[in-house]
């Protein structure tokens, strides 16, 4: 099990790289976006961080909020999506009335919430037939270079518990569908590295092993043909569930 202190340290470690989280984490694929959001017009992004998923939101959705607790976070995404509401507050307590919204997306937090008080909130603000879904990216590990990237991105953090188990389960919720898209980041031996310095156990660690950690991914990186050559690509997954409230 994770130590409490530390999960709640690394929940809120993002807004003290918040503008290395803005250019470097990857976008998610449109189609997963569109596969949540269908047609539907009131979109949260709950847990926005500085707008990467609500970015493409806004292709699809006519009226996008977020919620955001982290103060650095969403500020980055003000400065980014100006016109985007941004307020703060949880996704155990979303400063908006019942079945305000006809979708409630979140990108890479599901894990990061307390799951049944969040989703007893999530529930009440969406309107019945409304949708929760939730996205992740993930490096695509059947990839030799990539999963040995991973390997030597571990820190004497550890791993989160739980990130198998992504179903929303609520009794307000139907049945969880799930699917995955392949994608790519284009990245550079040092943007890779930008990228990788915004995970949160990264972020948590002290500065010596980091740099020890970017060392060792460093030399690595250039000493593989895939990744020396100047740009290549980051292949990734992204996973996302969707349930319709009852
Ligand atoms: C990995 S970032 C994801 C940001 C953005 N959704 C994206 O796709 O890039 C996780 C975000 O969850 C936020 N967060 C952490 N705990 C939260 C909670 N209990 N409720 C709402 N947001 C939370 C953090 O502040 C951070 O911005």
């Amino acid at each position: 099990m994770q130590d409490p202190e530390m999960f709640a340290k690394r929940a809120a470690s993002f807004g003290s790289n918040a503008v290395a989280y803005a250019r470097h984490r990857p976008r998610y694929p449109d189609a997963a976006v569109e596969w949540v959001v269908g047609d539907h017009t009131r979109v949260l992004d709950l847990a926005a961080g500085t707008g990467k998923l609500t970015e493409t939101l806004l292709e699809f959705a006519l009226e996008v909020t977020a919620v955001e607790p982290d103060d650095l976070m969403r500020a980055e995404l003000t400065r980014l999506l100006p016109d985007v509401p941004a307020l703060k507050g949880t996704a155990e307590a979303i400063p908006f009335p019942d079945a305000s919204f006809d979708v409630v997306i979140t990108g890479q937090a599901f894990h990061w919430f307390n799951t049944p008080e969040a989703l007893t909130e999530i529930t009440r603000v969406l309107r019945p037939g409304g949708v929760f879904g939730a996205l992740w990216n993930h490096d695509d590990l059947s990839v030799p270079w990539l999963a040995e990237v991973n390997e030597l991105t571990r820190s004497s953090v550890g791993d989160l518990q739980g990130l198998d188990d992504r179903t929303p389960r609520h009794e307000l919720l139907g049945a969880a569908e799930e699917q995955t898209w392949n994608h790519a980041q284009r990245r550079t031996v040092e943007s890779m590295l930008a990228s990788l310095g915004t995970q949160s156990h990264l972020l948590v660690i002290d500065a010596a092993e980091r740099a020890s950690i970017f060392d060792k991914i460093r030399t690595y990186l250039w000493s593989r043909p895939e990744t020396s050559q100047g740009e290549f690509d980051r292949p990734m997954i992204t996973t996302a569930v969707r349930a319709t409230k009852r």
